[in-house]
């Protein structure tokens, strides 16, 4: 076997849902189109619902001529699919799955090489991996690796709680807990922007750099997901997973080396010294925001209230703005300014690294002031890096003007890049669990986010709801920087094309 072209089978809990169709099944047809998966490979699909092979082909059919387009080896591809209906709160029912999975390793001589695909609703994952280990489903020859959707808990008891039974059926080692932002190109740019460049990393501290923004906006609103948003809200939504993620890789030491553990221990050491936010701070260092009316995209849309199961007189938030300070000795003093949420003007994430103030200004003049140098990071929708700096302006005098250094990644490599799922699951296969996160940064992360959660569903926020849609959130999220002396850059003057 190929060590770039493992062979696996691929099971997946949750074949009929919208993640399988919409990320899984086209991700698993490009890494095929690419000969990135060994032909000796096979995918189980199993769900509630009976579907017969040909119901199931079909499906995966339409999944990937709906999000990749018309392709022509698309028999030779779905033939290595099977369907299993499985009820997955019945432990017994995992025999058949396993005589399944026995026999197509068999079959295309797989190696006992298993990924089992956990995307379904949380209150399965427990039961599930505890049937696949007591119906020995794990292959005693082959590696096997549990991938699981968020969200890995609630908060950090029932995080823990999970993390526990899951343990006691799949190691640490072969756990892959998905967060796709770190699948993003730019997400993971971050880490050789900053280690490959010796004009970065030296001025990527405390002296120079006076605060970094991490922005990211959706206008999308809560769509059909309003049951499970209620009782999540965009702090665990968005915040304790992907925000953190960010932020741990823009603020973590130099690895000693680019492996799976140095690197995760040193995002797990930021994790660490993020100063706890508790009591009064919570008011000061973070806003919630809750979308009314307003028009996105040109379109009236509804309040968050008024959406499907949602509370009329609900309290969740689907915005969060936070500062966040990391206590060692290279960021002391710098805030990480966070902000995401719903209905907002743009869909959009970026990073805007703030350099300090040269010490004296020689181009002052009467009405303006220098602008600061920023490095830009755009994540999403486009990918690429702008620098800002000042230059002079052409003609007589010697004023200063500001100018941008960009780099575009789909211009430069004139194609889209390949969806984090593709990545993430490749990644998977070469057992690199790097861009998974760790237990100990999810435990963490929601150690960090427990107590402004807490006091958010103790206390009823008044203003609700208290940002229109289509604008960028509370005024209250302005205020938070007001005072710093700061201001959010607006993610619409760093596009790539107002440059
Ligand atoms: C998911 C959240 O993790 O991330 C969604 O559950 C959110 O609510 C999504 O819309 C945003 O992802 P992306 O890749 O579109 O920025």
């Amino acid at each position: 076997m190929s060590e770039n072209q493992p062979s696996a089978l691929i099971t997946i809990f949750g074949a009929t849902g919208d993640l399988a169709n919409r990320k899984l099944f086209p991700s698993i047809y490009h890494l095929f189109k690419k000969d990135r998966l060994n032909p000796k490979f096979a995918v189980v699909g199993t769900a509630r619902r009976e579907l017969s092979t040909e119901e199931f082909h079909n499906q995966v059919k339409e999944s990937i001529l709906d999000h990749v387009g018309p392709e022509e080896e698309l028999d030779e591809f779905i033939s290595h699919f099977y369907y299993i209906s499985l009820d997955v709160a019945n432990t017994d029912e995992f025999s058949k799955l396993k005589s399944l999975i026995d026999q197509l390793d068999e079959h295309y001589h797989i190696g006992g090489n298993r990924i089992f695909y956990l995307a379904m609703a949380p209150q399965f994952f427990e039961t599930i991996a505890e049937s696949l280990y007591k119906k020995n489903l794990k292959s005693a020859f082959g590696f096997n690796r549990l991938i699981i959707e968020k969200p890995f808990g609630h908060d950090f008891a029932s995080a823990k709680e999970l993390n526990d039974h899951i343990r006691q059926a799949f190691d640490e080692e072969e756990i892959y807990r998905i967060d796709h932002y770190l699948g993003k190109e730019m997400v993971q740019n971050i880490e050789v922007i900053r280690f490959a460049n010796a004009i970065f990393e030296p001025l990527w501290n405390n002296r120079f750099i006076s605060n970094i923004q991490v922005t990211s906006s959706e206008t999308l609103g809560v769509e059909d997901r309003g049951r499970y948003y209620e009782g999540s809200g965009a702090l665990r939504d968005m915040v304790q997973n992907h925000m953190l993620q960010m932020v741990a890789l823009l603020a973590m030491e130099p690895p000693i080396r680019l492996n799976t553990h140095e690197i995760r221990s040193e995002k797990v050491k930021v994790l660490r010294a993020l100063r706890p936010i508790t009591g009064n701070e919570i008011a000061k260092s973070f806003i919630r925001g809750q979308y009314d009316a307003g028009v996105s995209k040109e379109k009236a849309v509804i309040a968050y209230r008024e959406e499907d199961h949602v509370d009329p007189n609900s309290n969740t938030e689907t915005f969060v703005a936070g500062k966040l300070m990391i206590d060692n000795f290279r960021w002391a003093g710098v805030p990480f300014y966070i902000r995401t949420g719903k209905r907002l003007t743009e869909k959009s994430t970026k990073i805007v690294v703030q350099f300090k103030d040269i010490p004296m200004n020689l181009y002052l003049k009467t009405e303006e002031t220098l602008n600061p140098n920023l490095l830009v990071i755009h994540i999403q929708p486009e990918e690429g890096i702008t620098l800002h700096l000042n230059a002079k302006k052409a003609g007589q005098f010697m004023d200063a003007t500001p100018i941008k250094l960009n780099f575009s990644n789909k211009s430069t490599d004139g194609m889209n890049t390949p969806e984090a799922y593709e990545k993430l699951l490749y990644d998977c296969l070469r057992g690199d669990a790097t861009n998974f996160a760790h237990w100990d940064e999810v435990a963490l992360s929601w150690t960090y986010i427990d107590p402004i959660a807490k006091a958010w569903e103790e206390t009823k926020e008044p203003s609700f709801p208290n940002y229109q849609s289509g604008s960028m959130g509370p005024k209250k999220a302005i205020e938070l920087l007001d005072k710093d002396g700061f201001h959010w850059w607006p993610v619409t003057d760093l596009d790539v094309e107002n440059c």
